[in-house]
């Protein structure tokens, strides 16, 4: 079961790519796909579906441990280590699992925490109990602030409930193996630990332990991911460029940035795909957002959702301005049906719908929708899922990441760096007063001439 990438309408549109345009770059291509060879030890990413035997037998056994003995498993991260594991379980469990009975849940409730909210930290200690609780700490850097705060919290509450030489039997770190302040705590109360590799940026992440571990917690068959992964990583090395998937949804895609379109939408019509939108926005948004030689490159990721946003966003997707491009993320046989029954047979209107299925308006929906965009002019392509399962999951993911790679090399940018976020927690640090950053803080106090009515 492959995923499917069609790109017709990247082409066969008014305002889209000629076949001449496309032909010219593949020499460009093809010195991406060897340049991205060559970074082969530095993007290590690409070598989780191979080369995590031994890690995945552990995160398996430590997975089983939480659990046989845990009500909820909450994972404290942010961004590249939160919102992989959100999408990998939206796709892959029950759309509603944690309200589901503990009998039909593969493991324990879910929660991801990626943000500060002060409300929403007080409403996860209204849901949990911490006597049954397993929480997974994930911060590549291990300086995270968000993510540090929320230990803190933890850290203070597990040790006031059950003294500091049981924190280990509550508490999971993933960082890196080396680097950062949680490898000392980790060491310090006898965590078990499992490590973010060296190569492997928070938002290529998800394969590693910082998303394999919250998936096989709760019943995700982690070895079809990497399985999936691998088909991917191997049809997207191909040297035939028109036949690599990943590479030649980085071609368009930058060719269509030179066209203007600095907006890149995807549309997934599947709920269980809404948040994989999220995860490929933070890729694709934070990879290719760059600042070099005076030049700037990126195109702004959209998420949207199919049909919900077709009700909101789709009449600019048409008659908007010629500034984007819609990916369209299919799937083939959804893993439920559901009849639409008969009720009003006397309304034509309404009747027309009766003996249909959710499944066939879906699909319909899907395809009507790329016709409106495509005959409004609009670039557009679509990824068929032949079902959402770990494998073509797993495909998906790898798909994404080469794509996001590959879009690198072709603009000739570090897809790896961010800088701009890294401003962002420095600031930070300075605005609460971390040692070392109080030169930080006078630059923001020269700005605050506000305008504010
Ligand atoms: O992709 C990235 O590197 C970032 O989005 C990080 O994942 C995010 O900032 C969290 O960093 P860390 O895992 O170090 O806490």
């Amino acid at each position: 079961m492959t995923i499917r990438f069609d790109y017709t309408n990247m082409l066969a549109v008014e305002n889209g790519i000629t076949e001449d345009e496309l032909k010219a770059r593949f020499p460009r291509a093809k010195t991406a796909l060897m340049s991205l060879r060559a970074k082969r030890d530095q993007i290590r990413w690409r070598d989780l579906p191979y080369n995590q035997d031994e890690v995945v037998k552990k995160i398996l056994e430590v997975a089983e441990d939480v659990r046989k003995r845990a009500e909820s498993f909450v994972v404290l991260g942010i961004g590249g280590s939160a919102l992989g594991p959100i999408a990998v379980q939206q796709a892959l469990n029950h759309p509603r699992y944690n309200e589901l009975p503990r009998e039909k849940r593969n493991g324990p409730k879910l929660y991801v925490e990626d943000n500060v909210d002060p409300e929403r930290m007080a409403a996860l200690m209204d849901v949990i109990d911490p006597e049954t609780t397993v929480f997974n700490v994930i911060t590549k850097s291990g300086s995270t602030s968000e993510t540090m705060a929320q230990l803190l919290i933890v850290t203070r509450m597990l040790v006031d409930l059950y003294g500091k030489e049981h924190l280990k039997d509550r508490l999971i770190a993933t960082t890196d193996k080396e680097k950062g302040n949680l490898v000392g705590i980790a060491k310090e109360y006898g965590l078990t630990t499992f490590v973010v590799p060296d190569g492997v940026g928070g938002r290529f992440s998800e394969l590693c332990p910082v998303g394999l571990l919250p998936a096989a917690v709760c019943g995700i068959d982690v070895v079809a991911m990497l399985k999936g992964a691998a088909e991917m990583d191997a049809l997207s090395d191909s040297e035939h460029i028109a036949d690599n998937p990943a590479l030649m949804y980085a071609l368009l895609e930058t060719i269509a940035m030179e066209k203007g379109a600095n907006i890149g939408v995807l549309m997934p019509y599947a709920d269980s795909l809404k948040y994989f939108a999220d995860w490929y926005a933070q890729l694709w948004a934070e990879s290719l957002g760059k600042k070099k030689d005076g030049k700037r490159f990126g195109q702004t990721p959209v998420k949207a959702l199919g049909v919900t946003d077709q009700h909101s966003q789709v009449q600019l997707y048409t008659d908007g301005p010629f500034d984007k491009t819609v990916t369209f993320l299919g799937v083939d046989e959804y893993r439920t049906t559901f009849n639409i029954p008969h009720a009003f047979d006397e309304n034509p209107n309404v009747a027309f719908l009766s003996g249909h299925t959710l499944n066939e308006l879906i699909q319909a929906e899907r395809r009507a929708t790329e016709h409106a965009v495509t005959v409004s002019g609009h670039m557009n392509k679509t990824i068929m899922l032949p079902e959402v399962n770990a494998n073509t999951i797993g495909q998906l993911i790898m798909f994404f990441e080469l794509a996001t790679a590959y879009a690198g090399e072709l603009l000739a940018i570090n897809a790896y760096d961010q800088p701009g976020v890294e401003e962002g927690k420095n600031m930070t640090y300075a605005l609460l007063g971390k040692k070392g950053y109080e030169a930080k803080l006078s630059e923001m106090k020269e700005n605050t001439d506000r305008k504010v009515i």
